[in-house]
């Protein structure tokens, strides 16, 4: 077989590969099963954002979350049964907020166009929506089409979901791990720039880094101080403080120079700055308007992890239990 040949079908097998991997994904799947799908998940999510402004920080990490376990498939929506421990119930949901929204959501959707819009597409929607409802805007494209899952397993989302301990190996790793890249890790690390982290994911850092009460060497020490009057022990797991503060209700490329004054809240935030291509992309994302453009091309790409398309899966009649 000739080289050029023989890089066609290689080209051909990745071209496959995309289509496994999110590439069934459409533009409006539902305008003709449900035209006014999008426009109802809009509205309802419009709706809470306008009493809830921690609402777009609680809906883009329940999509991070559903997507990094058995793929964008709803499958974080499942409550535990008798037989089963959900992915809800695992350690890193902690704090994991938003279900009623999309509940809200789905009762309209069933009520108007019974069976055809999934859970995971709502949660993928209402995300981008949340989050775009300062700008009066579309923040990015989220193609639809995903069907649910029917299996969710606590054991998966601790295994899945990266730590805030973790460092830059780990990350790049886990990240691989769904097809993502070290840009994807650092551009989607950026979300960080709204919410709220609770002081147990980050007291090591302040009060006992290596066992010897000491602090982490690579958080700011002025910063440390501010983090040490609101977290005020090792044992605290109720507090929270803002992980951008100052603008934690605002999506903005904020995250990026605090990071570089060493007030990254977690050890994985810190660790993006430990490797020289990461921290170039830190760099780029610096300028505010190539980090927007950056976010929604990364957010395409994870809101496509493992999804299920045409006949996989199921539209869940109601998204907190299997059909
Ligand atoms: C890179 C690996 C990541 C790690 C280790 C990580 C870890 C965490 C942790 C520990 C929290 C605090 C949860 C709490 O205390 O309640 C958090 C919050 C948050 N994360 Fe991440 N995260 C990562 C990536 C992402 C990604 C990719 C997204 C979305 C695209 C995201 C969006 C969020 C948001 C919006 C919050 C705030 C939630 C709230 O206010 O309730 N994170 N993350
Ligand atoms: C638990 O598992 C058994 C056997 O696998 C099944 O028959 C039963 O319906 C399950 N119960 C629930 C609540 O899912
Ligand atoms: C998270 O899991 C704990 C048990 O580990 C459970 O009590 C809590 O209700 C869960 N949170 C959510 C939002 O489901
Ligand atoms: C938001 O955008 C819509 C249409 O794009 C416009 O009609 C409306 O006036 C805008 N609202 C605000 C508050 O700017
Ligand atoms: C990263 O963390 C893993 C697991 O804790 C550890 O095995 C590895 O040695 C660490 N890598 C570096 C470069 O510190
Ligand atoms: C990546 O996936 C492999 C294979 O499933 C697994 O053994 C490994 O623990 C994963 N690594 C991370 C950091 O998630
Ligand atoms: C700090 O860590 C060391 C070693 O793990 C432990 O012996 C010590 O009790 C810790 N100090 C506090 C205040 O928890
Ligand atoms: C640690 O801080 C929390 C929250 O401020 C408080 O409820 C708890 O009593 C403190 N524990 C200790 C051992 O000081
Ligand atoms: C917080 O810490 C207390 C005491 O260490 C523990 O009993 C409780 O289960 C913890 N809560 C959470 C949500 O982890
Ligand atoms: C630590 O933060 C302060 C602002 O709070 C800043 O002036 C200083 O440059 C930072 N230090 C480093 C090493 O970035």
């Amino acid at each position: 077989m000739s080289k050029v040949s023989y890089i066609f079908l290689l080209c051909l097998c990745f071209l496959a590969l995309g289509l496994c991997n999110g590439g069934e994904l459409r533009k409006n799947f539902y305008r003709t099963s449900c035209p006014q799908a999008e426009q109802i998940v809009r509205d309802i999510t419009r709706k809470n954002v306008a009493t809830n402004a921690a609402l777009p920080a609680k809906l883009l990490r329940m999509h991070f979350h559903d997507c990094f376990v058995r793929g964008c498939d709803g499958s974080v929506l499942i409550d535990s049964t008798a037989n089963n421990t959900a992915e809800k119930d695992a350690i890193p949901n902690r704090s994991l907020a938003g279900f009623d929204v999309i509940d809200e959501i789905k009762t309209q959707l069933e009520k108007t166009c019974p069976g055809k819009v999934s859970c995971a597409d709502i949660v993928a929607l209402s995300a981008r929506d949340s989050v775009s409802v300062q700008f009066n805007k579309t923040m990015w494209e989220v193609l639809t089409g995903r069907r649910d899952g029917k299996i969710s397993r606590a054991s998966e989302a601790l295994a899945d979901i990266p730590s805030p301990f973790s460092n830059f190996t780990i990350l790049r790793q886990s990240f691989a791990n769904k097809s993502l890249t070290v840009k994807d890790l650092v551009v989607l690390s950026g979300a960080h720039t709204i919410g709220v982290g609770h002081c147990n994911f980050f007291n090591n850092r302040l009060y006992n880094f290596t066992g010897k009460g000491d602090a982490d060497p690579s958080l700011n020490a002025t910063y440390a101080a501010t983090l040490r009057s609101e977290c005020r022990n090792l044992s605290d797991n109720t507090t929270t403080v803002e992980m951008d503060p100052g603008s934690s209700l605002t999506f903005d490329n904020h995250y990026f120079p605090t990071l570089k004054l060493q007030q990254g809240l977690f050890q994985s935030d810190a660790a993006l700055l430990t490797n020289n291509v990461a921290n170039g992309i830190v760099n780029e994302m610096l300028g505010s308007a190539k980090f927007f453009t950056e976010f929604g091309q990364s957010m395409k790409r994870m809101g496509a992890i493992g999804v299920l398309t045409g006949n996989a899966g199921e539209i869940r009649k109601k998204c907190s239990v299997v059909n």
